[in-house]
């Protein structure tokens, strides 16, 4: 392994080589577990409560028992990239329905894991940012709200596995998945925004998706600074004529995209109104982490 990397299992700091769970956990089995990816920077979790809130989230509607309560995972994250020691830190927390029989049954008797990875986050290449990215729409379609609910961070990402694989063989920087009706839903890992005529529009949560904790400071940010914000279903042919495409993460913050398969976005450059939201976003996160020190005593 590469960058310095810490994991935490159900309470203990290991190096990756001793990182191990059983092959009877159903996390691997059956991709039974959830899962949440903040990041940390000078020790201080970015956005603990709002992950916090999916992670419970995500396992009710899965009817998955959380190991640890809210203060036990915030203590467990800030420890252990105490340990890792460095400025900025990406952060992975699986819980998984446990291990015990083989069986299908997941009210079988079975005991949680906790899995906390955490490794150095380097900084993302300049030109991303500074020259936007390539998309392709997958053929792969994003989960029916009755499968696997995509409002469910859970362990079964092959669907986003296969619209990435899809994108790396076009040589595309990654993908964007539609819902069964031929809609925009989302990236295979982050949520999607387009603007046109200086409104942001970004596909609302029945479309489908994961509710970003990213796409809704946005929302809030950009209502509360007077910009035009609406959750709005947008089909292909919209987005491709699109004043300005980009994509949201919490690791990744704001990623233009300009160009959609063979269409340019615009005039093929990050557009004006993606750059202010970012810089009023990277404003946002600074003020966060300070009101966090504060909160969290770090
Ligand atoms: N992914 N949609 C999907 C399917 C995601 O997996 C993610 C996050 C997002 C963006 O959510 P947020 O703004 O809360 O990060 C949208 C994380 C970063 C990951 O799996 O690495």
């Amino acid at each position: 392994m590469s960058t310095k990397t810490l994991v935490n299992i159900n309470g203990k700091v290991v190096t990756p080589e001793l990182a191990t769970v059983s092959v009877f956990d159903r996390g691997f089995l059956y991709g039974d577990s959830v899962y949440e990816v903040t990041m940390t920077k000078n020790g201080i979790p970015f956005m603990m409560e709002a992950h916090l809130d999916r992670l419970e989230s995500s396992a009710s509607k899965i009817g998955l028992p959380l190991p640890f309560n809210r203060d036990e995972i915030t203590n467990q994250v800030i420890n252990t990239v105490k340990e890792l020691g460095s400025t900025k830190c990406y952060v992975r927390i699986v819980c998984t329905r446990g291990e015990g029989e083989i069986t299908l049954d997941p009210t079988a008797d079975q005991v949680g894991n906790f899995i906390l990875i955490t490794k150095e986050l380097p900084e993302y290449p300049r030109h991303w940012y500074e020259k936007g990215v390539w998309m392709v729409i997958s053929d792969v379609v994003r989960n029916h709200q009755r499968s696997t609910d995509p409002s469910v961070k859970s362990g079964n990402y092959l669907n986003n596995v296969l619209a990435m694989g899809e994108a790396k063989r076009a040589g595309a920087f990654d993908a964007i998945m539609l819902n069964h009706q031929g809609m925009v839903s989302e990236g295979t890992t982050s949520n999607i925004w387009m603007v046109k005529d200086e409104t942001f529009i970004t596909p609302p949560l029945d479309a489908g998706l994961l509710g970003g904790i990213t796409r809704q400071s946005l929302l809030d940010m950009g209502k509360n600074n007077g910009l035009k914000m609406l959750e709005e279903n947008i089909s292909p042919e919209q987005i491709k004529a699109a004043d300005e495409v980009f994509l949201t993460s919490t690791t990744k913050e704001i990623v233009p995209i300009v160009k959609i398969d063979d269409q340019i976005i615009g005039n093929a450059q990050p557009g004006v109104n993606t750059r202010k939201l970012h810089v009023m976003y990277q404003e946002l996160m600074e003020n966060h982490y300070k009101s966090e020190k504060s909160r969290l005593n770090i």
